[in-house]
């Protein structure tokens, strides 16, 4: 398989993981630390913005450290940001592999041209995988400790931190003027290990467990968890006299009684040697009492940061390394084939369970069958596994080695291995073309309730299997139409819970048209296409109308999908020929017309959702394609506004394009834009319009 389709696989796998685990969390059940959704969140977007997916395709995830409910939360002075990170994964323009190495004199030389300066300084240091905290100190005495939150804005946890009794109430010597110093929280492992025998219940990690405990309302008993802190920088001062460099700041704060890791960094004026250090810590990773992602490479002199700037994501002054995945040896014991919300066939390892990376591996997706035929992956076969983003197990290869006479080359089934119906094939994937085959009806129903469609309150993927196995749901509508007294009979539900559930989906009839559509898992229809399909036809049965003369192949229906003339667009946004054939079909087939009759029965709103769009004359109707890294703005963000003023965001630059909104490192759409005489703008121009500039 390309890399491409292999990159596109890894990215629907990953949402549908991201999804199942916030479905998991949301329940309340969480399978994973959060640090490994953090993970699974980045290497998405990471892999998204790789592949250039419209930002309004991608799923909606939940940055990871969020709000707790209870806690005050505050506006942080400075926003605490993330680092930018070498990736195993980043290509070249022409599509190479780019070594780290290659990566980091890059952005080392970018460097020292915006500063103009021959010789740069570098401090590299453990990247402790720990919370971020931001301590404010007033004439020396810890005044306020604020998480990280979503960065903006954090929860106030200054109880809790000054239980701990690790991290100081007083810097030593300081006794005028204001500061904020920056550090991590985190469990030491064999304190942590200490803590957790005495529990009934064992917590899953330090990083989990740390956070955690930071979160309980009560501080008390927290000073004997043994968590400390490891601070790293001071993000703003005023009447505080400070040194220059990163080195010398460590130290400061080491002789005011802050903990620092002076014998853990390393100086150097090259890039080189300092990537050499990072690859050798790896080493002494295994000998540290604390955990580490990665390392931090640093500017070392503070003089310079004002003039390297950040983007809303990054500051320029740093970077990081992260260490690679571990690959371990084990056996396949089976291929499984699983069945996808839209009929796909995936087929899936098993594995003999074995610790990679911090958990235990069983399972893990072979992607499809055009990619096991190419790395002829056998049963019986040792394999070798590693976690992509250090979290989605993958089969990277087959030892050939060890294989034993007599195995045999996996064939892709001919049927679905759950309702026997005759499986067909399209581009590199198989499919089960029976929509009541039982897995696809489970799949479908939990994508339903999942976030990006309806957003059930409550319904998370575990009771929806209790509600087809035990209750005998088997359509969108038969969702609405359950009794809370049957919800209350299940699996750990009570009065309580099923009385949520129920409020949960009355909330979510009216969630409108789009996000029906995009619940129904109907082939080719993702978040942007069933909102371009919403916002043109309105109602769903202007929709079904439309679909019915389409597939009859009414001219005036075909002509507006395909006009005549090669050299325009189709009225309907985003819309191709071939999708639409797929996409109308599927809508006017007689099960996808009982469900919006079902739907439409029990009250759910089936028409386009006008509350949310508030026009705004210079952006309505207007076509918008976002590119590179905007200084404040997400690229989901950017899109909901656009949107939610009328406009259209695109993935594509054409001359139907009216504005290109270019950030930081924006690439070939830029160049394109400019070839077709576009109009290029930055974020500020974008707010302007939106009428949001202040
Ligand atoms: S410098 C703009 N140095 O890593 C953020 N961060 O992605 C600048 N971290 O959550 C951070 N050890 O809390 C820096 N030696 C270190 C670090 C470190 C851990 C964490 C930090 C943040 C994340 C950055």
């Amino acid at each position: 398989m390309g890399g491409r389709a292999q990159a596109e696989a890894e990215l629907s796998q990953l949402a549908a993981e991201i999804r199942y685990h916030e479905a998991a969390y949301r329940a309340g059940e969480p399978e994973i630390p959060d640090s490994a959704f953090d993970d699974l969140v980045e290497r998405y977007q990471e892999l998204a913005d790789e592949l250039g997916i419209d930002p309004a395709e991608r799923i909606d995830a939940r940055p990871g450290e969020d709000h707790t409910v209870g806690f005050e939360t505050v506006t942080h002075r400075v926003p605490m940001l993330s680092l930018e990170k070498l990736s195993p994964n980043r290509r070249d323009s022409s599509g190479e592999p780019m070594p780290i190495g290659d990566q980091l004199s890059a952005w080392f030389r970018r460097r020292q041209k915006e500063l103009e300066v021959q010789e740069l300084p570098l401090i590299v240091e453990p990247k402790v995988d720990g919370i971020s905290v931001s301590l404010s100190y007033v004439g020396g005495a810890l005044q306020r400790a604020v998480t990280r939150g979503d960065g903006q804005r954090g929860d106030v946890i200054t109880k809790q931190v000054s239980q701990l009794g690790t991290v100081p109430l007083k810097l030593d010597g300081v006794d005028r003027g204001e500061l904020e110093i920056r550090g991590e929280l985190y469990w030491p492992l064999t304190e942590f290990a200490r803590f957790n025998e005495t529990l009934d219940r064992p917590l899953i990690n330090p990083r989990n467990g740390c956070a955690g405990m930071m979160k309980r309302k009560d501080p008390t008993g927290l000073e004997a968890t043994g968590i400390r802190s490891f601070l790293y920088q001071v993000a703003w001062a005023q009447g505080v006299k400070l040194p220059r460099t990163q080195g010398e700041m460590l130290r400061w704060l080491a002789d005011r009684g802050g903990e620092v890791y002076l014998s853990e960094v390393f100086q150097t004026g090259s890039d080189e040697e300092a990537l050499r250090y990072c690859e050798e810590y790896q080493t002494r990773r295994e000998s540290l009492d604390f955990d580490i992602d990665g390392m931090v490479i640093k500017i070392d002199d503070l003089g310079m940061y004002p003039r390297l700037g950040a983007t809303g994501h990054h500051p320029h002054w740093g970077i990081a390394y992260k260490f690679p995945p571990e690959r371990k040896p084990t056996k396949l014991l089976d291929i499984q084939v699983s069945v996808g919300k839209s009929g796909k066939l995936t087929p899936v390892a098993i594995l003999e369970p074995v610790f990679v990376s911090g958990t235990t591996v069983s399972r893990a997706s072979l992607h499809n069958f055009v990619e096991l035929e190419r790395k002829d992956v056998r049963v019986g076969d040792t394999v070798l596994v590693e976690k992509a983003g250090e979290i989605i197990p993958q089969v990277v290869e087959v030892d050939k080695s060890k294989r034993k006479r007599g195995t045999k080359r996996f064939v892709p089934p001919t049927e679905c291995p759950t309702c026997g119906t005759e499986a067909v094939s399209e581009e590199i994937f198989v499919y089960c073309p029976n929509p009541a085959c039982p897995d696809q009806v489970r799949e479908r129903l939990r994508h339903f309730a999942s976030r990006p469609a309806m957003d059930v309150d409550g319904l998370g993927e575990v009771l929806v299997d209790q509600l087809v196995d035990r209750l005998g749901v088997r359509s969108p509508d038969d969702l609405f139409r359950v009794e809370a007294d049957a919800l209350a009979s299940l699996d750990r539900m009570g009065q309580k819970s099923a009385e949520r559930v129920k409020a949960g989906l009355e909330q979510a009839k009216g969630r409108g048209l789009a996000r029906v559509l995009n619940g129904l898992a109907i082939r080719h229809v993702g978040e942007t296409m069933a909102e371009d399909l919403a916002a043109y036809f309105k109602t769903a049965d202007a929709l079904l109308d439309f679909a019915a003369r389409y597939v009859a192949e009414d001219e005036e229906a075909v002509e507006t999908v395909a006009p005549a003339k090669s050299t325009e667009r189709g009225a309907i946004e985003g819309l191709a020929r071939k999708s639409a054939d797929s996409i109308f079909h599927e809508l006017n087939s007689p099960a996808v017309r009982k469900v919006f009759e079902g739907l439409a029965e029990v009250g759910v709103d089936l028409s386009v959702h006008a509350a949310d769009v508030r026009e705004v004359a210079d952006v309505a109707g207007k076509t918008f394609v976002l590119t590179g890294t905007l200084p404040t703005l997400k690229r989901t963000e950017a899109t909901k506004l656009i949107k939610g003023a009328g406009g259209k965001v695109s993935g594509t630059v054409s001359k139907k394009t009216d504005y290109v909104v270019a950030g930081e490192e924006a690439g070939s759409k830029l160049a394109k834009a400019q070839s077709l005489g576009v109009e290029v703008i930055d974020e500020a121009a974008l707010l302007a319009l939106l009428g949001e500039a202040n």
